[in-house]
């Protein structure tokens, strides 16, 4: 269920959910998390070629920034929660690159019009209202060059799917989503599905391999994805878009 942006800020200030963060969502070894593996081959994929300023909204604790912040320059990321902040920077003495980490609210980005190429953002839009979510791409858009690229995670209504309200994000049709981008000032140029359950086909004691999650992630994003019925069926994915 989308919450009101103050509860959203508030629920990540507190020290222990950013220290208990990546263990609590899955993410705390990041080479057999599937999701995180199959988000991040995607984003690899659509800022390949990429030139100029690239922003992390929401960065939380650097899990997409420590793997992507030397394939951009300048990488800038950005939080509103100093403990997120903190368990970001403490990653940071294993890097050798030096991105740029800033405190920050998405409703008002402490940037000047189009000084990015492109920005990212995950776990985080779809966890806010339709209100507040045309607030985000808003400044999005203003902070984003003509024809600069938005990268974002949704959640799917899937078909025989009706209740909406017992999670944390916000859970869309993809034709709710297209509307709603466009809507909103950017182009959907592409969605890649996630979360296609193909992992249940193994058993779970193989499913912490780290091989598998691999293999897994390819298959999902570069083979699966190339069927357009079954992008319906998978639980979500990210979205390419372009500003207008
Ligand atoms: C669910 S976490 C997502 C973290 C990370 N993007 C990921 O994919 O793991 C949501 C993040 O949004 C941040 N946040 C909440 N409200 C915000 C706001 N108004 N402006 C900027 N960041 C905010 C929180 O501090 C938290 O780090």
């Amino acid at each position: 269920m989308a919450r009101n942006k103050e509860e959203i800020r508030t629920t990540f200030q507190v020290e222990e959910v950013a220290r208990e963060y990546d263990k609590t969502r899955g993410f705390e070894d990041e080479k057999t998390s599937l999701l995180h593996l199959s988000e991040l081959m995607v984003i690899k994929d659509a800022l390949r070629g990429i030139q100029g300023p690239v922003l992390e909204l929401a960065v939380g604790t650097g899990r997409l920034y420590r793997n992507l912040c030397t394939l951009c320059s300048p990488y800038v990321a950005i939080d509103f929660s100093l403990p997120m902040l903190q368990e970001t920077r403490s990653h940071l003495k294993d890097l050798n690159s030096t991105p740029t980490l800033l405190r920050g609210d998405a409703f008002s980005l402490p940037f000047r019009d189009g000084s990015f190429s492109a920005a990212l953002s995950f776990r985080f839009i779809m966890m806010f209202s339709q209100e507040d979510r045309a607030r985000i791409y808003r400044e999005l858009k203003r902070v984003l060059r003509y024809q600069g690229m938005l990268i974002f995670d949704y959640r799917i209504l899937r078909p025989k799917e009706k209740e909406r309200t017992e999670h944390a994000f916000e859970k869309l049709t993809l034709s709710q989503l297209r509307d709603e981008i466009g809507k909103n000032g950017f182009t959907l140029k592409r969605i890649s599905g996630n979360r296609f359950g193909t992992h249940h086909l193994f058993p779970k004691l193989l499913r912490q391999s780290r091989l598998l999650n691999q293999a897994i992630s390819w298959l999902d994003v570069r083979v699966l994805n190339r069927f357009p019925f079954l992008l319906k069926r998978c639980r979500g994915g990210v979205a390419i878009c372009q500003k207008r």
